[in-house]
């Protein structure tokens, strides 16, 4: 496959699906060139650090906890939710960990996951027909004809939240809440009162344990007091990717005249959704040209020919660590689709990371009319998932989850019982898709590794 040069606006020339229409080009043209003078939001390097932690995922050493909001907000914009996420991700990993023996790498769906792509482009309530809500990055989730109009300057305020966000992560991950010797602390608030509180601290004291033992034996890491977060979110709203993309001056050879090797720099990794794979659209070239690993969502309607095509042309250099095969067949799927598209892959040598994600293909309309999902649904994905990938003798190379940190009522199931009915009594906030709340992410984690 003969493939055209690539520049950071070639997928102006491909078609795009799912991109927002702005009706004053001025204003977006105006925006976009402010965004671009901005200060990138992450450094090359560390998209570099992370395509080798996922290099060690392809090769078996190492397991992926890939989780966070499925829509940031503008309005849910404060420390304790940045916080709470954060937490219930190094709870998830300690535990994953502990069982595992495995480094587990961290990565956020946050600092930058705004933009959704739907189902149907318009939205209609009680007779009234309006274009669909975006994201915040994109339009408004009032019902309004306003609001939905989409606003280039949201790119804007989503790059100040995301810097703002990413910020305050950094200082969690480096700045001493990370530390392992407080992971009885983060089982504070509600998760302390759940049914999985004292499973986790008993985990937690034999941890305890194992630091007071490596501390006697007068060991001392950086690991123990620090962590390694990366960011990451879909790459759907080209128009501010491509604003942060930027040149890795560290890679430049000026010699022969090589300016360096190009990176968005809106976060760590980017991936590209099931609605947005088109082998010829406009988000697969963008994400080829740049040099971080990406995840690309597999979908049952994933072909093993087609994959291989989207392979060839976003990893033509089999580099591990490269590409991550996110799948999300739905737990009725999973067992008809997933065996054919290893075997192509494993056929054909392609180095992978394989993830599971099992919230996208279970998501399901409550009596009440609720988006939800249940919580045994999930499981049932994710543990088909590996045992699938035991019996083709390939490593089942991680996890991706809709969750949050915070006490919501979103998907059904779980240790709490959540019915259909407590939908409904108001602790149901998403802006999208369901989410795990902390207990019922604990609980997964606790599950996962109890075979
Ligand atoms: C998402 O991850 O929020 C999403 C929209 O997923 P998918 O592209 O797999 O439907
Ligand atoms: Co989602």
């Amino acid at each position: 496959m003969s493939l055209k040069l690539w520049t950071p606006d070639s997928w102006r020339n491909k078609s795009a699906s799912q991109l927002p229409v702005y009706p004053d080009a001025n204003r977006l043209a105006d925006t976009e060139k402010r965004l671009a003078s901005f200060p990138p939001l992450v450094f090359a390097g560390e998209a570099r650090t992370l395509k080798d932690r996922l290099a060690k995922v392809s090769r078996g050493e190492a397991f992926l906890l890939h989780g966070g909001d499925c829509a940031e907000s503008f309005a849910d914009f404060r420390a304790n939710t940045i916080r709470d996420n954060f937490r219930i991700l190094l709870q998830m990993a300690a535990v994953l960990t502990f069982t595992s023996k495995k480094h587990i790498v961290k990565i956020g769906r946050t600092a930058g996951q705004f933009a959704k792509p739907r189902s149907n482009d318009s939205e209609t309530r009680n007779g009234t027909t309006l274009p669909s809500y975006r994201g915040d990055i994109i339009n408004g989730y009032d019902f309004d004809a306003l609001s939905r109009v989409p606003d280039p300057e949201r790119m804007e305020r989503a790059y100040f939240q995301s810097a703002s966000t990413l910020n305050l992560l950094r200082a969690f991950a480096q700045g001493g809440y990370a530390d392992l010797h407080r992971i009885h602390s983060w089982n504070l608030d509600f998760v302390k009162k759940s049914s999985r509180a004292d499973q986790y601290e008993s985990l937690a004291s034999r941890l305890d344990e194992a630091l007071a033992f490596v501390a006697a034996m007068g060991i001392t890491s950086g690991e123990i007091r620090e962590t390694e977060f990366f960011t990451s979110h879909e790459a759907l709203l080209l128009h501010y990717e491509q604003a942060l993309t930027r040149r890795d001056s560290t890679t430049a050879r000026p010699e022969y005249g090589y300016e360096g090797d190009w990176y968005d720099c809106s976060a760590h990794m980017l991936w590209i959704g099931e609605r947005t794979r088109q082998v010829d659209g406009a988000h697969v070239e963008y994400l080829r040209g740049v040099k971080n690993p990406i995840g690309l969502k597999c979908g049952s309607s994933m072909k093993p020919d087609e994959l291989i095509k989207l392979i060839d042309i976003l990893n033509p250099l089999n580099e591990p660590g490269r590409l991550t095969l996110i799948t999300r067949f739905g737990h009725e799927n999973i067992e008809s689709v997933l065996s054919s598209l290893i075997r192509r892959v494993r056929m054909e040598g392609r180095q992978v990371v394989w993830c599971c994600d099992p919230m996208h293909g279970n998501t399901i309309t409550a009596s009440n009319g609720y988006k939800t999902r249940n919580f045994l649904h999930i499981l049932s994905e994710v543990r088909k998932f590996f045992a699938i990938h035991r019996s083709e003798g390939t490593y089942a190379g991680g996890v991706h989850f809709e969750l949050t940190g915070r006490n919501v009522v979103e998907c059904i199931g779980g240790d709490q019982a959540i019915t259909e009915s407590h939908l409904a009594e108001g602790l149901y906030e998403t802006l999208c898709d369901p989410r795990l709340n902390a207990d019922q992410a604990l609980e997964l984690a606790f599950k996962l590794v109890s075979a």
